[in-house]
């Protein structure tokens, strides 16, 4: 039997280091502007590039619902149609239909996404990824591959 085991931390926003904390609040500032009506539950999520730029994102559903597009993948695709610059890190927040904070996991879409801008063929550095959980405490992975292990790449695509 092989097991797999996870580096997170589990830190309160006040234990959070001031880069993160920052990059946290701009996930709020974006989850107030997500559009919503169907599923009432708003995600927002905030990208730091290399080069200190930080950019936003938040879930845009649509009436028909395969249309929508969750907070991560917003921020991710955004930064990377601005700049080529290397993702460092990526910070999810998440509030239920009550407006109260809800578990902020990356879905399984957004991790892959995640992990191709982590790959060794488009950058040099770790994404760390910076998750909010129901209970307003932080998660904090400094590599989001381990978020998913056994995942598809480009690596895979070429064995
Ligand atoms: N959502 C995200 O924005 N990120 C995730 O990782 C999971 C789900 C959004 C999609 C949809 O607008 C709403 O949350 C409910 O699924």
């Amino acid at each position: 039997m092989k097991i797999i085991a996870i580096d997170y931390q589990v830190l309160t926003k006040s234990e959070l280091e001031e880069e993160d904390a920052l990059l946290v609040e701009a996930a709020i500032e974006a989850m107030s502007k997500a559009y919503a009506p169907y599923s009432n539950f708003t995600v927002g999520s905030a990208v730091l590039l290399a080069n200190g730029e930080v950019v936003i994102g938040n879930n845009q559903e649509n009436a028909a619902y395969p249309s929508g597009l969750c907070a991560e993948r917003v921020a991710l695709f955004s930064a990377k149609s601005k700049s080529p610059e290397p993702i460092k890190a990526i910070a999810i927040v998440a509030n239920n239909a009550k407006g109260e904070s809800a578990d902020a996991f990356a879905c399984g879409n957004c991790r892959q996404v995640m992990l191709e801008y982590a790959s060794q063929d488009v950058q040099n550095t770790l994404i760390k990824v910076i998750m909010r959980n129901h209970q307003g405490q932080f998660y904090v992975l400094d590599d989001v591959k381990s978020l998913m292990p056994f995942n598809f790449n480009s690596t895979t695509l070429g064995s």
